[in-house]
Parts: structure tokens; C-alpha cells; sequence
């Protein structure tokens, strides 16, 4: 049944830059894990903990892209292998500084807003209003984090301009 009154054929763009974001968004969590049990140093309770806050909230956005993906009527990637083909996002070594950690993630919040305003464009071509109410409220969470790591970075490089 076609209860969203739109076109299954204009949808499958949306799908497709739906099922990107998808697997960026699994790739950079997977790195927010390993950052969680590899971060070493001085920065580690804060970072440590920092890490998991933001592995939980990707879980919860990753689940809702999957969703919204089968709301429209189409099928989430669902294995590992899917989502490294499909990924923007980089998966991460395990062994780095914390500087480089925090740099990494700036760089894959880059990507994922990236995936997400290529997704709220198509959508919007299509009058796909739920796609871009969802996904306007994951951008600015994301465009937020990200200027608090960029923060954390800044403090670190520059103290001297404070
Ligand atoms: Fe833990």
C-alpha cells in the first residue's frame, strides 16, 4: 500500500542517500567504540566518556536512518561488508594520540554532514517532508558536537588566545 502518496520511483534516490548516511553513520561509530577502549593519557576520564556519549547517540540516529529507510519502503543495508562499500567515512586505527582521535572524528562529522545535506537536497526535490524533518534534527546534533570538539581541539593547540 502506498500510504506515503509519493512516488516510488522519486523515493529511490532519497533511499539510496539514505543508505549512504547509513553506513557512514555505522563506520564512524564503530570508531567512536575502539576510541572508547583505546584512548590512553592524560585526557582519558573525559575522553573516555566523551566517546561513549556519542557512540550512544549515533546507535539511536542509526537506528531511525535504518527505519525511515523502510518507512519509505526500501531495504537498510545491513552487513559490515555493505557498509565499508558504501561508507564515506573511514574506518579508524586503534592507535592514536587523543589530539588525533578528535581530529579523525571532526573529519568524519565532515562526512556525515556531508551525507546528510546530500539527503535533505534529494528529498526536498521530492516533497519528502518526514526524510527532512528527521534528518534536520541529526544535522544540527552533528554541526553541534562538532563545533565542541573543535573547541576541545582549539584550547588545545591555541591556549593563548584566551
Ligand atoms: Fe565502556
Amino acid at each position: 500500500m502506498n500510504y506515503l502518496g509519493l512516488s516510488n520511483k522519486k523515493l529511490k534516490t532519497v533511499a539510496q542517500s539514505l543508505n549512504v548516511l547509513l553506513s557512514s553513520y555505522t563506520v564512524y561509530y564503530q570508531n567512536l567504540r575502539s576510541f572508547h577502549w583505546h584512548i590512553k593519557g592524560d585526557n582519558f576520564f573525559q575522553l573516555h566518556e566523551l566517546f561513549e556519549n556519542l557512540y550512544n547517540s549515533a546507535k539511536l540516529n542509526i537506528d531511525e536512518v535504518a527505519e525511515r529507510i523502510l518507512t519509505l519502503r526500501f531495504k537498510p543495508l545491513g552487513s559490515m561488508s555493505d557498509y565499508l562499500t558504501h561508507s564515506t567515512v573511514e574506518e579508524a586505527r586503534d592507535e592514536m594520540s587523543d589530539e588525533l582521535m578528535i581530529t579523525t572524528l571532526i573529519n568524519n562529522h565532515q562526512q556525515l554532514i556531508k551525507n546528510m545535506r546530500k539527503v535533505l537536497k534529494l528529498a526536498s526535490e521530492v516533497n519528502d517532508e518526514g526524510t527532512i524533518d528527521l534528518i534536520a534534527g541529526f544535522l544540527g546534533e552533528i554541526e553541534k558536537n562538532t563545533w565542541m570538539l573543535d573547541a576541545w581541539k582549539s584550547k588545545k593547540f591555541n591556549p593563548s588566545i584566551m
